[in-house]
């Protein structure tokens, strides 16, 4: 006991003397997770619906990337968002990110010309998400279907969200389209869809710029490959 408290006793100055002596270390900031709850359809969640589209539709090469960060603006996670400026929590009339996604003039609007705009449903989407309070959110669903996995269910809305901003046009990223079903089975028959969205080593991982798909989404993907691709 008396061992022990000696010990305590020296390490503690040890501590108090090296503390005093240490020149002042700037806290590094810790990086909170965002808080995983079970996915709420009344909720809208940055990280499974806003990012993803954000990345894809804006945080591209050239644009939004930080690498390229157009008007000091990066748009691929969640403190280069709130950074921006462009989004007022709770206010979705006042925010500008809101407002460029909806301009009318196609030189003005964001992705601009010859891109699309995102759809009506992923602006309400957006919009949602900054009326709930622009949160770092995020949402798991408690199951994973993957015996009644179909293309329009699970696939095609992951790809809408998550890959169709660059995956689509005139000249879509790495020469594949993904705008409908036949271009989705002709790049899960080379292999590449699945080998791409696993981050396998031969592949590029994608979303390029993004967080990986969900294990959940990925093993969806996987099944209606190995189903056949149907267009169920
Ligand atoms: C931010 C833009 C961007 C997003 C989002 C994106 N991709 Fe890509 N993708 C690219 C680029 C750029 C390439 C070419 C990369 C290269 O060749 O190094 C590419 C290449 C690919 C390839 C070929 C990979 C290979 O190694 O042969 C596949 C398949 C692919 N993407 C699928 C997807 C899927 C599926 C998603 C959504 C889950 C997605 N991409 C999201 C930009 C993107």
């Amino acid at each position: 006991m008396k061992r022990y408290n000696i010990f305590v006793v020296f390490f503690s100055a040890l501590l108090l003397f090296s503390c005093k002596h240490d020149p002042a270390v700037v806290p590094e900031i810790p990086v909170i997770p965002p808080v995983t709850v079970d996915c709420d359809p009344d909720t809208a969640y940055f990280q499974q619906q806003v990012l993803p589209l954000l990345v894809s539709s804006c945080g591209v090469a050239g644009c939004h990337d930080p690498g390229t960060a157009s008007d000091g603006i990066v748009l691929t996670d969640y403190a280069s968002v709130i950074a921006s400026g462009k989004v007022r929590a709770g206010n979705p009339g006042e925010s500008d990110l809101l407002e460029v996604l909806t301009e009318d003039d196609p030189e003005d609007r964001m992705p601009p010309s010859p891109r699309q705009p995102l759809t009506a449903q992923q602006i309400a989407t957006i919009s949602q998400w900054i009326r709930q309070g622009a949160k770092n959110n995020s949402c798991e669903s408690g199951s994973c279907d993957t015996t009644n996995v179909s293309f329009s269910n699970h696939v095609w809305p992951v790809i809408q969200t998550s890959c169709l901003g660059c995956h689509s046009g005139g000249s879509p990223s790495g020469g594949i389209g993904l705008t409908n079903h036949s271009q989705v089975a002709q790049a899960a028959a080379t292999g590449r869809l699945l080998g791409a969205v696993r981050w396998e080593s031969g592949f590029a991982a994608m979303p390029q710029n993004g967080n990986q798909l969900s294990a959940c989404q990925i093993t969806q993907i996987k099944k209606w490959i190995e189903n056949g691709t149907p267009n169920n």
